[in-house]
C-alpha cells in the first residue's frame, strides 16, 4: 500500500478503526475471533495504523486489539485515546484530560494493549476544565518517559490546536471527515501550516455511504445498542433525504467497477498524502474491500462531482455529543 505522512510519522495511507469490533455498532463483541482475523488480514495487506480508545467498551476494545497484536506489535503504528473515561471521579459523560487522569489512563492502556509504548496517543475530546497546556505538558512528559511516541488531538479546533502545538508538536488530528462531513476542509490550511496530519474517522459515514442501509427497516433491524438508531442522519426524514448521497456514490462506483466504500475512501485519499482514513470493520471480507481502495483512481471529473455533493441532512453527532466537539 502507498504511504502517508502524519507530521513526521509515516503510515500506510489506509488504517483500520477497531471501535466497531466492541462498541457502537451492531454485532460488536459478538465475534471476537473474526475481529482478530480482520486485524491480522489488515496487517497482512499492509495496514499499519490501528486505532482504538480506552472508552471503547470501555476497555474491552483495547484488550481485543492487544490480543490481536500479540507477536505482531512491531508491525503496526498503534493509536489509542484517553480523556473520555475520568480517573479522577468526574461523572460519566464528562471529558477528563487532567494530568492525574492521564497518568492513570496511559498505564491502563499500555497494560491492556500488551505493549511498553503507544505510537500515537490522542486526547479524545477537548476538556473544558483543563487548560490544553496542562494536558500537553503531561503528554510531553510521557514522550520523554518513552510511554508514548507521538501526540494527537481529536475534534479540536484551530485555537486549541495552535496552543497545544506551541507546547509540544502535535502529530495528528483525528476528526470526522468524509463525503458527508466536510467541516475539516476549513481547518486543513491550519493543519498544513503546522505540519499536522489528519486522520479521518467514520470515513464511510458510519456505513451509510456504502449503501448498506437503504430503508428505515434496515435501521430498525440494528441492535438497540447501535448508536445509529438515535443518530440524526439515520432517523426520520433525514435518513430518506440522505439516501440521494449514497446514490451518487453508488453511481460513481458503477462507473469505475468499484464499490461505494472504495469510492468514499478514494475520494479522501485524493485530498492529500497527509490524510489517512481509518475505516472500521469487524469482517475480513470488508477489510479486504476497503484496503483495495488504494488502487481505485477517481477521474478529475468524478472528484469534482463528489466535491459538489450536497450537504447531509442532520448533524454528524447527536446534540449532546456535539457539545463536546470544538468548532
Ligand atoms: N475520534 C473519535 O471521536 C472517533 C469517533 C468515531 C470513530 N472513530 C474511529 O474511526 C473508526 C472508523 O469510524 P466508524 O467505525 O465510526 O465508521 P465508518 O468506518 O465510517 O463505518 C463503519 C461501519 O461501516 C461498516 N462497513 C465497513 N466497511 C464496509 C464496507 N466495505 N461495506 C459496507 N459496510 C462497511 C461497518 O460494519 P462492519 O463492522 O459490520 O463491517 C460499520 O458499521 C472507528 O473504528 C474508530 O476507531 C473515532
Amino acid at each position: 500500500m502507498r504511504t502517508a505522512k502524519l507530521g513526521d510519522l509515516g503510515v500506510a495511507r489506509i488504517g483500520l478503526g477497531a471501535m466497531g469490533m466492541s462498541h457502537g455498532y451492531s454485532g460488536a463483541g459478538s465475534d471476537d475471533a473474526e475481529s482478530i482475523r480482520t486485524i491480522h488480514r489488515a496487517i497482512d495487506l499492509g495496514v499499519t495504523l490501528i486505532d482504538t480508545a480506552e472508552v471503547y467498551g470501555p476497555y474491552v476494545n483495547e484488550e481485543l486489539v492487544g490480543r490481536a497484536l500479540a507477536g505482531r506489535r512491531d508491525e503496526v503504528v498503534l493509536a489509542t485515546k484517553f480523556g473520555l473515561v475520568s480517573h479522577t471521579g468526574r461523572g460519566p459523560g464528562r471529558a477528563d484530560s487532567s494530568p492525574d487522569s492521564i497518568r492513570i489512563a496511559v498505564d491502563g492502556s499500555l497494560k491492556r494493549l500488551g505493549t511498553d509504548h503507544i505510537d500515537l496517543y490522542y486526547q479524545h475530546r477537548v476538556d473544558p476544565d483543563t487548560p490544553i497546556e496542562d494536558t500537553m505538558g503531561v503528554l510531553a512528559d510521557l514522550v520523554r518517559q518513552g510511554k508514548i511516541r507521538h501526540i494527537g488531538l481529536s475534534e479540536a479546533w484551530a485555537g486549541t490546536i495552535r496552543r497545544a502545538h506551541a507546547v509540544h508538536p502535535v502529530t495528528a488530528l483525528q476528526s470526522e471527515y468524509s463525503l458527508w462531513t466536510r467541516d475539516q476542509e476549513e481547518l486543513l490550511p491550519v493543519l498544513r501550516e503546522l505540519g499536522i496530519g489528519l486522520v479521518a474517522y467514520s470515513p464511510l459515514g458510519r456505513g451509510f455511504l456504502t449503501g448498506a442501509l437503504r430503508t428505515p427497516a434496515d435501521v430498525e433491524k440494528l441492535d438497540d445498542s447501535d448508536f445509529r438508531k438515535g443518530h440524526p442522519r439515520f432517523t426520520g426524514e433525514n435518513f430518506q433525504r440522505n439516501l440521494r448521497l449514497a446514490d451518487q456514490v453508488q453511481e460513481i462506483a458503477g462507473q469505475l467497477g468499484a464499490t461505494p466504500a472504495q469510492v468514499a475512501l478514494a475520494w479522501l485519499l485524493s485530498k492529500g498524502g497527509d490524510i489517512v482514513p481509518i475505516p472500521g470493520t469487524k469482517r475480513v471480507s470488508r477489510v479486504e474491500e476497503n484496503i483495495a481502495a488504494d488502487t481505485v483512481e477517481l477521474t478529475p471529473a468524478q472528484i469534482e462531482t463528489l466535491d459538489a455533493m450536497e450537504p447531509a441532512e442532520g448533524g454528524h453527532h447527536t446534540d449532546a455529543q456535539m457539545q463536546m466537539i470544538e468548532r
